[in-house]
Formats: structure tokens, C-alpha cells, sequence
């Protein structure tokens, strides 16, 4: 008795829906990898990228103490910096540039480094001095915001 053949196996629709179904998967998988980037670069950077370049000015003052390299050449190059950055305080924070006590706080710190600059330290001891009157006025304001 001869039972009939199998009949070949064929691909029917549940493979091709599975395969709709993984290939959904994936686009979905990308697509919002795609959207998490771009909402990721709408945070705009500017607010935080002045905070890190007078940052890496201030660090580079300290570092000039402690290796004793503090000739004008040394140091005027990152008081200047600090001084040109800090212009960029209040249009970087546009939300709190209408706070008056922020915007006092941003044009003491300009007031401390003009006076670093209008005597400009020509020893460490001196640059210490000043970089210690100038860290107050960011301390000043972080207090204030909180930072
Ligand atoms: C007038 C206000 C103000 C002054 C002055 C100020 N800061 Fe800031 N700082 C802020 C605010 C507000 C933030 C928070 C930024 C944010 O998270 O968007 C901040 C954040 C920072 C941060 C962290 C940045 C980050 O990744 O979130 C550093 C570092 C910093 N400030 C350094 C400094 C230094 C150095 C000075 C002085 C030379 C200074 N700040 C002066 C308001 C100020």
C-alpha cells in the first residue's frame, strides 16, 4: 500500500508575512535611531560650549602656576579668550538674559577679568591671584543658577 507522495513544501503566505513582519522590524529599528539623532542635535550646544571654553582657559591659567611659566606671553593669550567668551554669555542663556541678576553676574565676571587685564599679572603669585578672583565671578553665578 503506497501512501501518497507529501506534497512539496511550498513558501505560503505565513513565511512572506513573517518576513514583512521582520523587515517592519528592522525600518521601525532604524527609523528611530534616525529620529533620536536628530532630536539629539536640536540641543543646541551653544550655552555649554562657552561654559567649556572659558573652562579650558581657566585650566590652562592654573596650569601655567604650576608650572611656573607665567610671562605675559603665557598668560595674556587665556585672560583674552576668557574676556572675548564671556561676551557671548547672555546670547548663548537667551532664556535668562532678561534675569536681571544673571546679566549682573555675567558683567562681573567681565569686570574681574578687564581688571586681570588692565594690570596684567606678571607673576604666578599674581596670575593665581587673578584667576582666583575670576573663578569667584563663575562661582558667583553657578550659585546663583545652581550649576
Ligand atoms: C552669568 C552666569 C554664569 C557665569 C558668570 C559663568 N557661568 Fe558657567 N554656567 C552657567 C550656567 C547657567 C550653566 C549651566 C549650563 C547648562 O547646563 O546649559 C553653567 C555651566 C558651566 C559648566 C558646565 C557645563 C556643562 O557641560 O553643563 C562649566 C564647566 C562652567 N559653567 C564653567 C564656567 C567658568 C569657568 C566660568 C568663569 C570663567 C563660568 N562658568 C561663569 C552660568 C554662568
Amino acid at each position: 500500500m503506497n501512501a501518497p507522495a507529501p506534497a512539496p513544501a511550498r513558501r505560503g503566505n505565513g513565511s512572506r508575512y513573517l518576513f514583512m513582519a521582520l523587515l517592519g522590524l528592522v525600518v521601525g529599528a532604524v527609523a528611530s535611531v534616525m529620529v533620536m539623532r536628530a532630536i539629539q542635535q536640536r540641543h543646541d550646544p551653544y550655552p555649554e560650549a562657552v561654559m567649556h571654553v572659558m573652562s579650558a582657559h581657566m585650566r590652562a591659567l592654573k596650569q601655567n602656576v604650576v608650572q611656573n611659566r607665567c610671562a605675559a606671553t603665557d598668560v595674556l593669550p587665556h585672560l583674552q579668550a576668557l574676556r572675548v567668551v564671556s561676551n557671548d554669555i547672555e546670547p548663548a542663556f537667551a532664556d535668562m538674559r532678561d534675569d536681571e541678576k544673571f546679566a549682573k553676574y555675567a558683567s562681573d565676571l567681565r569686570a574681574a577679568i578687564d581688571a586681570s587685564l588692565a594690570a596684567p599679572p606678571m607673576a604666578c603669585g599674581a596670575v593665581q591671584t587673578a584667576a582666583a578672583k575670576i573663578g569667584e565671578a563663575c562661582e558667583g553665578c553657578h550659585r546663583y543658577t545652581n550649576q
